[in-house]
């Protein structure tokens, strides 16, 4: 496990070209959407083509329209798929399915058929990784999950009409499967948390502690959440 720091100024850029040199076609990457990525993605969309890849959501709110602004795929849409060059092949989570646990079922499946070369993923205000809530074990595979009341805040904050109160997530199972893990941390507010992942005893009630026993998992961080010695 390893931490990169980078000034608030350039993190977005240079993880944006990090992002830029790894993709190549026939990647399967695993994206985490939300106020983090975002920037990195808009600047990868204007660079890079994304031609040929495979891009699975790592997560979805249940119980928004289709459409609606704060889901997850209206997101990833918005902040990649919509503005890139080239087409990639996009998998979501069926939270619309009339059973969505035969649903999340089928995608961790899809995933595990082929596995991930990269993960991107944030870290939640909580500790989750995905929707992976603390009390999560580390070999939870992709499931429907309850969501913890700042997780449907999040929700509203990007737009979502309703606050969700489940979602789909891509499992910890998954996520430890993949080869290559970037956990993207920004912005003060994520100091204290990042500072129990990164320091603190390996924790279900911080999932994102487990990543830190991931062989292949960097996390990318700014320097305002690094503050205070994190
Ligand atoms: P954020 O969310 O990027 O909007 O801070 C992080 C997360 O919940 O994973």
């Amino acid at each position: 496990m390893g931490v990169e720091v980078f000034p608030d100024a350039v993190w977005a850029e240079r993880v944006a070209s990090r992002l830029g040199d790894k993709i190549n076609t026939g990647n399967r990457l695993c994206l985490a959407t939300g106020s983090t990525p975002s920037p990195i993605y808009h600047r990868v969309a204007e660079t890079v083509s994304l031609d040929g890849m495979a891009v699975f959501l790592l997560d979805e709110f249940g119980g928004l329209e289709v459409g609606d602004p704060g889901r997850c795929a209206s997101m990833l849409t918005r902040d990649l798929i919509e503005a890139s060059r080239g087409s990639p092949v996009v998998h979501v989570p069926d939270v619309d399915a009339e059973d969505p646990w035969a649903a999340a079922s089928r995608y961790g499946k899809l995933i595990g058929a082929g596995g991930i070369d990269l993960a991107i993923v944030g870290l939640g205000a909580n500790g989750h990784v995905g929707m992976n809530e603390p009390g999560t074990s580390i070999d939870q595979r992709t499931r429907v999950v309850d969501l913890h009341p700042a997780t449907s805040n999040a929700a509203l904050a990007y737009g979502a009409a309703v606050a969700p109160t489940w979602g789909i997530t891509v499992g910890m199972a998954e996520l430890m499967e993949a080869t290559e893990i970037w956990v993207l941390v920004a912005g003060g507010h994520k100091t204290g948390i990042l500072n129990r992942a990164l320091h603190g005893p390996v924790d279900p009630e911080v999932p994102a502690s487990f990543l830190t026993e991931h062989d292949n998992c960097v996390f990318l961080v700014d320097e305002s959440a690094h503050l205070t010695g994190a």
